[in-house]
């Protein structure tokens, strides 16, 4: 075999592990002696109702799809110091106190820090049954004889076996680990959580093998210093993968934000260069502030900053903004911020950009009704045109509630009330600036 060091695939360095390839099945063994099996029409397949182990968590539950089903793979990603090992720790706590056996297997810690945390966390935290160790052989077999309904492996790069090459988080070393735990998931019926790190550019480290192997990968988001958490399903084998769980990270553990949208609106400034997003994430209307920074640039390839919207989104919309709107940002720097260190991963959010932007580069304030914030949301074409995204509806209404309305989005077959709608940008920038202040763009259009 070729000697190689970096992986052809990903570009990483050491990551390769040499494998053994199975020796071939003689060709007799599917000739003869093997029975065939009987298809069934799925009509006649027995759907069992699987039963839901609920943390308690309401907003864990829910990304979940209903709680913890017994015997599944559930993976939890995200970068150190967001949370990972509060959040499943109060997870276990919480079942525990409900009479389900639970097991805290820490790779990271000695028992005395995880102590700590569960002084801090409260119900059933202090009840956990916890270990540290990082032998996969000694994991296995203690879950072997104790038998947990649920347990967590905090976390999956910090285990090796020992009779395998590669040190602890090596690719090999993670999905060897991952492998045996799920068989023995399988096996027992216990429910498996692992907990991993994501590297710097949000990719679960090393272990995409992982997201094959698992039923369930929950990614946990926020900035370190900023106090909101944001929980979201990538893959969910029993539920919808678009529900997002929103946390605070407070003095007593993660507490739940079930009302995210009061937050944000409570904390939009209305100020320059702000503007309220009637976004969804995922079946839920969620309002959350965009803010904008247009600075003259001293650099020859003017600066792009964006937190919480995805990059090249930003410089489709700036494009689009010239072309259409007639605001040229060449030679401007342009930060755009999602207030509370929230992602917003949607099309629906191009406009909210776009008049964001507008407001910070025209001077102008956008003001909604009875001076309160603006709102607005749709997806902007490459033809300066405002598209239709999903449930305009809720997210009109999610505004209404919060005295938003009218809200600038694009037109709906019907009409909805609360929502103004503009066909194009340089209608919803006409709208935007109408009221109460004069609009920037007469002279441009
Ligand atoms: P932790 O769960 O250890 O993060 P991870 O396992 O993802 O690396 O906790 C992260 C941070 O949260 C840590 O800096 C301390 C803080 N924290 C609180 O603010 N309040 C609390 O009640 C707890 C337990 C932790
Ligand atoms: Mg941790």
């Amino acid at each position: 075999m070729a000697w190689t060091g970096r992986c052809p695939g990903c570009g990483e360095w050491n990551t390769l592990v040499e494998t053994a390839p199975e020796p071939a099945a003689p060709a007799k063994a599917r000739q003869k002696g093997t029975a065939a099996a009987t298809p069934l029409p799925l009509r006649q397949v027995e759907a069992t109702q699987v039963a839901r182990m609920r943390t308690g968590i309401n907003e864990l539950d829910r990304v979940l799809g209903g709680g913890i089903v017994p015997g599944s793979l559930v993976l939890i990603g995200g970068s150190p110091g967001i949370g990972k090992s509060t959040l499943t720790g109060m997870a276990l706590g919480n079942l525990q106190e409900r009479g389900l056996d639970t097991l805290y297997v820490s790779g990271e810690e000695s028992t005395a820090q995880v102590r700590l945390r569960a002084e801090r966390l409260g119900g059933g935290a202090l009840d956990v049954r916890a270990m540290a160790e990082s032998s996969l052989e000694t994991i296995l077999a203690t879950i072997e004889a104790e038998k947990p309904k649920v347990c967590v492996i905090d976390s999956i790069q910090t285990m090796h076996r020992a009779d395998m090459n590669g040190a602890p988080g090596s690719v090999g070393q993670v999905r060897e680990a991952a492998n045996a735990l799920a068989e023995l998931a399988k096996r027992l019926d216990i429910a498996v959580i692992l907990v991993g790190h994501v590297t710097k550019d949000g990719s679960l480290a090393g272990p995409r093998v992982l997201e094959h192997l698992v039923d369930c990968v929950l990614q946990f988001e926020g900035e370190k210093e900023r106090t909101y958490r944001t929980l979201r399903a990538i893959k969910n084998r029993f539920g919808a993968t678009n529900e997002v769980g929103v946390f605070e990270m407070r003095s007593g553990g993660l507490t739940e934000v079930s009302d995210p949208s009061a937050r944000f609106v409570e904390e939009a400034t209305g100020a320059l260069g702000s503007v309220v997003l009637a976004s969804m994430e995922g079946t839920r209307p969620v309002l959350v502030e965009v803010q904008a920074l247009v600075s003259p640039s001293e650099l020859e390839v003017p600066r792009r900053v964006v937190n919480g919207i995805d990059r090249n989104r930003l410089s489709m919309i700036l494009a689009v903004l010239s072309r259409h709107g007639g605001i040229s940002l060449g030679s401007a720097d342009v930060f755009v911020n999602v207030v509370g260190g929230v992602r917003v991963d949607e099309p629906g959010a191009d406009l909210a950009i776009a008049l964001a932007v507008a407001s910070a580069q025209s001077g102008q304030p956008l003001v909604g009704s009875g001076g309160r914030p603006r709102a607005c949301f749709g997806e902007l074409g490459l033809t300066g045109d405002l598209r239709y995204v999903g449930h305009p509806d809720r997210r009109t209404a999610e505004a209404a509630k919060f005295g938003l309305a009218p809200v600038i989005g694009p037109p709906v077959g019907e009409s909805l009330r609360g929502l103004s709608p503009s066909p194009t940008l340089r209608k919803a920038l006409k709208t935007a600036f109408s009221t109460p202040s004069e609009a920037p763009l007469s002279n441009a259009a």
